[in-house]
């Protein structure tokens, strides 16, 4: 039989690159010393393409590629893969949702905390020796406190789930209600944000809600909530959120993602209310080895029964 051929242009995990060499003949474009002229030149033959969800693929890469059948993504999020076009070619696409879930939800819970309790900054006032000074700020009670949530998919229900063991209402936004929940619909995203006392933003990436956050839905927030954000920059406008911290017309926000990853505006990095993270909410070994398990699964699973174990939705 002979070796399928398989092309990784994303950043993988290296065990996970090392185990697709063993079933694939892999070739990584990043080690090319011109991954264009490369993909003019050698593309007709692969079989498959692996990516990861920060960089994806776009359209042109794909039609590099004729004979490709499957993309497997590390990751839930499609925003860099162009699915529409990939699937109009006939070619499947994979991805790794569900395994992640908790990991996320228990980052999104941990900014929460962070950014209402200020433990980010309490720990940088005891190392800054201020504490034999004077008592550390109040902070924000997060038990009992109203959850809205941007969101209510995979993950979103996770974090609603973990909400119950706050005591904390929950109602979340959504284009659609979602059938067989509890929590209540609330078709206004500005009347969520009203609502809230902490709005945690959870929706896909993409188009579809690039900069849904914006100014006036920071101010229907107000000057006693918090943001957090662990879906993906582009969901925020940035430069509104900066200035809403920065006035305190918001109180406080907890990041995992921005809009122009790994550069963090150093007006952010500037502020004291604002917890920032690189990107890390399924940085766990278990649930990245979850997650590199699927991305195999995928193909193996593509090529042996003509099935993904998770296919994209059709866009
Ligand atoms: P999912 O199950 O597809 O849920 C997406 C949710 O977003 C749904 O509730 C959807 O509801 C809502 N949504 C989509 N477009 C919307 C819009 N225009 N307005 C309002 N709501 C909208 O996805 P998931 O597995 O929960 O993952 C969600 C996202 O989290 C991923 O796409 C990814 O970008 C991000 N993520 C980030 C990390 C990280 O490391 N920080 C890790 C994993 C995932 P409707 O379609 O009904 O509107
Ligand atoms: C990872 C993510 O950071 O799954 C996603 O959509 O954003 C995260 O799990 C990403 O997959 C790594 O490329």
């Amino acid at each position: 039989m002979t070796t399928r051929r398989l092309i990784n242009v994303g950043r993988l995990p290296p065990a996970l690159e090392a185990r697709l060499a063993q079933s694939y003949a892999l070739t990584t474009l990043a080690n090319e010393p011109d991954p264009a002229a490369y993909l003019a030149a050698h593309g007709a033959g692969f079989d498959a393409l692996v990516t990861s969800a920060a960089i994806g693929v776009d359209a042109a890469t794909i039609a590099a590629l004729p004979t490709l059948k499957v993309i497997s993504n590390f990751g839930v999020g499609l925003d860099k893969v162009d699915v529409a076009f990939a699937q109009g070619r006939g070619i499947a696409v994979g991805y790794t949702p569900d395994v992640l879930n908790d990991c996320v939800a228990d980052i999104a819970f941990g900014l929460l905390i962070d950014a209402a309790r200020s433990l980010s900054a309490a720990d940088r006032f005891v190392r800054r020796g201020e504490w034999p000074k004077g008592a550390f700020p109040l902070a924000r009670k997060v038990s009992g406190a109203k959850l809205g949530l941007v969101g209510l998919g995979r993950i979103g229900r996770t974090i609603a789930q973990r909400a119950g063991g706050f005591e904390m209402p929950v109602r979340y936004h959504a284009r659609r209600p979602v059938e067989g929940v509890a929590w209540a619909h609330e078709p206004s995203l500005l009347e969520l944000a009203r609502w809230a006392d902490f709005l945690v933003i959870i929706t896909a990436g993409g188009p579809a809600t690039r900069h849904l956050i914006n100014a006036e839905v920071l101010d229907a927030l107000g000057p006693d909530g918090f943001l957090v954000n662990v879906a993906r920059g582009s969901v925020i406008d940035e430069a509104a959120l900066v200035q809403a911290l920065a006035d305190k017309r918001i109180a406080g926000a907890g990041l995992d993602v921005f809009e122009n990853e790994p550069n963090v505006p150093a007006a952010l990095i500037a502020l004291d209310n604002v917890v920032l993270v690189p990107h890390i909410a399924s940085a766990t070994r278990e649930t990245r080895q979850a997650m590199a398990d699927r991305v195999y699964d995928n193909l193996q699973s593509f090529f042996a029964e003509g099935r993904l174990v998770s296919a994209a939705p059709s866009a």
